[in-house]
């Protein structure tokens, strides 16, 4: 079957997600449309991805007529610093990248993210190509521009918005992404249907099984219908004025539990699950979300072995880590709430009376 496009419609930053059971095969030709064959490229991935990707791309892409020099970082979130986004630059500068050179970032949203913010700040700017190898960058990391990477005083402190010039998700890659990676990945997916589509978190109760086997006409359609959400937000809202922030559902929470358990030890994914079953019970309170609801949503994430419950969190830890994101005003925690299944409101700040007392229910 022929690959999916989603087109992001950004005007002159406009890009195309190809999505497909083998669109990585086409990369080569896709590159020398997009940018005219010949120019130099840096190819950035990390390590576990490289063992299994890398050489097949590289390969792809000097067929097609560039001249490809590869970067393979260490694994793993502490990567998206800056000593390594350093060595970006270093490798950047030895491969001989000029204005029209380009970044390929083929990994998970961790390198995403770094390469990206390398291309957005490389000769104050160069072009780059995502190719996310999680379901999680399939879905979220990839599309929307985001890049940057952490300080060690917090996630994501330093970045820019730098769109891609194209974003290509292969399917098939899925095949070797860890069993809890690709869990930690449906809670984005998850999180699209109860803010955006309620139809599609109806396909995902009724088809868990085809979602586990990683069926492929499933999965297609899960990561298309994500991307189109997200595009159609990001079109909206390209830097996150408003509507951007209702992405951020389950995420008040989420960043606090990451934050006090150490990123590391919960996934962004688990982490946000109990965020939004967090946010969820909150919703039943300020807008009269329905119980059951919240109940579906539970009974899904437990269906992907998702972490639901804040037990044994330390409600002065997290409360603290809420009120120092950087999204919190005043020092005020803001939460997206959801209205109906497929709806949610723009963030509140929500009185700390009441964020106890739902805490303390499921503590
Ligand atoms: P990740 O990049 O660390 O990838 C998860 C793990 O899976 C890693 O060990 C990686 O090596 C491995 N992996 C990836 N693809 C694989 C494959 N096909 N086969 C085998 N192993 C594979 O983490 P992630 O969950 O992809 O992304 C998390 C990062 O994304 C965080 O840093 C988060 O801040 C960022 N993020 C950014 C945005 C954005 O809008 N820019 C949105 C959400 C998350
Ligand atoms: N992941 C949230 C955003 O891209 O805005």
């Amino acid at each position: 079957m022929s690959d999916s496009i989603v087109h992001v419609d950004l005007g002159e930053r406009a890009y195309d997600i190809v999505i497909g059971g083998g669109a990585l095969a086409d990369i080569g030709s896709r590159c020398a449309e997009l940018f005219g064959s010949g120019k130099r490229i840096l190819m950035v991935s990390d390590a576990n991805v490289a063992e299994y990707y890398v050489s097949g791309t590289e390969a792809l892409l000097i067929g097609a007529g560039f001249q490809v020099s590869v970067c393979v970082l260490p694994a793993g979130e502490s990567t998206k610093c800056v000593a390594r986004l350093a060595e970006i630059w270093e490798e950047a500068v030895e491969a001989r990248l000029d204005r029209k050179s380009f970044i390929v970032a083929l990994g998970g949203g961790v390198i995403g993210d770094l390469a990206g913010f390398a291309a957005a700040s490389f000769l104050r700017g160069i072009p780059f190509v995502q190719v996310p190898t999680s379901l999680l960058a399939m879905v979220d990391s990839a599309v929307g521009g985001k890049t940057g990477m952490n300080l060690p005083q917090g996630k994501n402190l330093v970045g820019a918005f730098h769109q891609p010039n194209l974003v290509l998700a292969d399917l098939s890659v899925l095949a070797t992404l860890p069993l809890r990676e690709q869990h930690a990945g449906m809670a984005e997916v998850i999180k699209y249907g109860v803010i955006w589509d309620p139809e599609m978190f109806a396909f995902i109760e009724s088809h868990v099984a085809e979602i586990q086997a990683l069926d492929s006409e499933a999965m297609r359609y899960l990561v298309k219908r994500s991307c189109e959400i997200k595009a159609d937000v990001v079109r909206q809202d390209e830097r996150e004025g408003g509507l951007r922030a209702i992405l951020n559902f389950g995420h008040t929470l989420g960043h606090a539990i990451e934050n006090v358990c150490g990123y590391g030890e919960w996934l962004h994914g688990e982490a946000i699950s109990i965020g939004m079953v967090y946010a969820a019970k909150v919703s039943e309170v300020v807008n009269g979300f329905s119980s059951a609801e919240t109940d579906r949503l539970i009974a899904l994430f437990k269906a992907f072995e998702l972490p639901v419950s804040w037990k044994g969190l330390c409600w002065e830890d997290l409360y603290k880590a809420m009120t120092a994101d950087k999204k919190a005003e005043n020092a005020l925690p803001k939460f997206v709430l959801a209205e109906e299944m497929g709806k949610v409101g723009l963030p509140l700040e929500v009185s700390v009376e009441l964020l106890k007392r739902v805490y303390d229910d499921g503590a």
